[in-house]
Parts: structure tokens; sequence; C-alpha cells
């Protein structure tokens, strides 16, 4: 086992136990994760890498409640989501889960500002002008709070988009190549803020990248390979990714 960087008494805040995940398909059925088992601790940040359909996504959308796996145990914060109804998984991911998409999902016709407290409308909360006031300050967002998201380029989206999913203070944020549309060096600029405000909130953050450069700024890699993860790394370097990616590529 690699030597984590940070103190292993930490709580965990993701645990995937023998996680499954077969899509029926068509002819034959996906199997899209074969089996996959970790932990992740409180306040630290993972990139997820891979091929192409080796199960990122689904990764992402299994750990984060948006579907359920086929079997074995998704735990969150302690809790068991295993047998949730879809209500309670919805309230649930609401409550403790912000995901970031690729293609920002922002709603067109509200501001920037009521984009961001979406997620706290929706779940019923009070928004805390404080706390949404440091999130739009950390995301330089604070001159952008009025306009619609047709109003924004593609690197402001994003920071909408973090800053919404920051905003109902999730215990683990998700990202699904949150900088894949992106250029390099914007992206490495979105990326940076959404590692120093989760960093800074004490949230735990898992990305998923093509990026080696964006990978390497996580504390630990988790290399994906039809449905497995195949190697773990703590405190990569590009180049170390970049290599491992090679030697796992088919
Ligand atoms: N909704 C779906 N229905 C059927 N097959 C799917 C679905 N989503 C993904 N897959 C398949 O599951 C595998 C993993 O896909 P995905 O998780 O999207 O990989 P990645 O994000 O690494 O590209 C691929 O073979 C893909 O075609
Ligand atoms: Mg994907």
């Amino acid at each position: 086992m690699p030597t984590l960087p940070y103190d292993v008494t930490t709580s965990t805040a993701l645990r995937l136990v023998d996680v499954h995940k077969t899509y029926p398909g068509g002819a034959r059925p996906v199997a899209a994760l074969r089996g996959v088992t970790l932990d992740l601790a409180s306040g630290t940040m993972t990139s997820v890498v891979g091929q192409s359909g080796s199960g990122k996504s689904t990764l992402l959308h299994v750990a984060a409640g948006l579907d359920v796996p086929t079997s074995g145990r998704v735990v969150i914060g302690g809790h068991d989501t295993t047998g949730l109804s879809a209500d309670d998984l919805t309230r649930y991911r609401r409550e403790h889960i912000g995901f970031v998409f690729q293609s920002y999902n922002l709603i067109p016709h509200l501001s920037v500002l009521n984009n961001i407290g979406l997620p706290l409308v929706l779940a019923g909360r009070e928004a805390d002008p404080d706390w949404i006031g440091q999130l739009v300050d950390a995301l330089g967002l604070a001159d952008l709070v009025g306009r619609r998201p047709g109003e924004l380029s593609g690197g402001q989206a994003q920071r909408v988009a973090i800053a919404r999913a920051l905003v109902a203070r999730p215990a683990v944020v998700f990202a699904d190549e949150p900088t894949g549309a992106l250029d390099s060096r914007t992206g490495a600029h979105v990326l940076g803020l959404l590692a120093a405000t989760a960093r800074r909130f004490d949230q735990t953050v898992v990305i998923v990248t093509h990026d080696a450069q964006v990978a390497a700024t996580a504390d630990r890699v988790l290399y994906l390979a039809d449905g497995l993860v195949v190697h773990d790394e703590t405190g990569a370097s590009a180049e170390q990714v970049t290599s491992r990616l090679l030697a796992i590529g088919r």
C-alpha cells in the first residue's frame, strides 16, 4: 500500500465496497464497474483517470447517488445509501453531495446568483448570505452575480457551476471532466479554485480528468481500466500520471 499524505485516522468521506454496475444494454449487458472498493479520506482531493469507456463517469454517478449500483455498497459520510428509495436518495444527495457537470448545466433564465442558490431552494433550505458571499468571492464571481449564464465565458460558467456544487456545503464534491470544455490555462485556473475552495472549507473532492497535469494536482490518483481500479497512487507528478496511463492503456 502506498503511504497516504494524510493522517490515517481522519474520517472516511466516501466508501465503496465491491461496487458493480452493469447496464442492461441491447444485445448484451455492459459491465461498467466490476468490483470497485475504495475509501476516500475527508478533506482530500482524488483524481480519477483512465481511457474513454473505462467506467469513470459511471463510478462518479454511482458514488454521487445519481445512479445506483447493481451490487455493492456506497457509504457517504458514514451513511450507507444502499437500499434508499429514489426520493430518499435524491434528498440525501441534495444534503451531502455536490456535482459539477462537464456541460455546466446552468439554468439559462436564472441569474448567476440564483443558479448558485438553486440547490438550497431545491432542498428547502435557508440561504446563508455570508456563506454565499464567501463562495462568490473565493471563485471571483462578485462582478457576475447579476448576469445570465448566456452572458458568461466557459471559464466563468464553470466557476458558477463550482459555486453551485459547493453552496449546500456538501461533504463530497464530484466533478466529471469539469475542465474538459476549457482551454488548458483557464482549466487549470478553475481547477485550482475548486481545490483551494474545497480545501478551505474542508470538502472532499473527486474529479474525473483526461489531463495528467490536472490529475497530478490531486492528493491521490485512481486509474480505472475496464471497470476496475488498476492502480492507486498518491502524490503523483504529471509525468508519472502520463507514463502510468500509457502503461495501462489498451
Ligand atoms: N447509460 C448507459 N447505458 C449503457 N451503457 C452505458 C451507459 N453509460 C455508460 N455505458 C457503458 O459503460 C462503459 C463505461 O462508460 P463510462 O462510465 O461513461 O466511461 P468513461 O466515463 O470512463 O468514458 C462504456 O462501455 C459505456 O459504453
Ligand atoms: Mg465519462
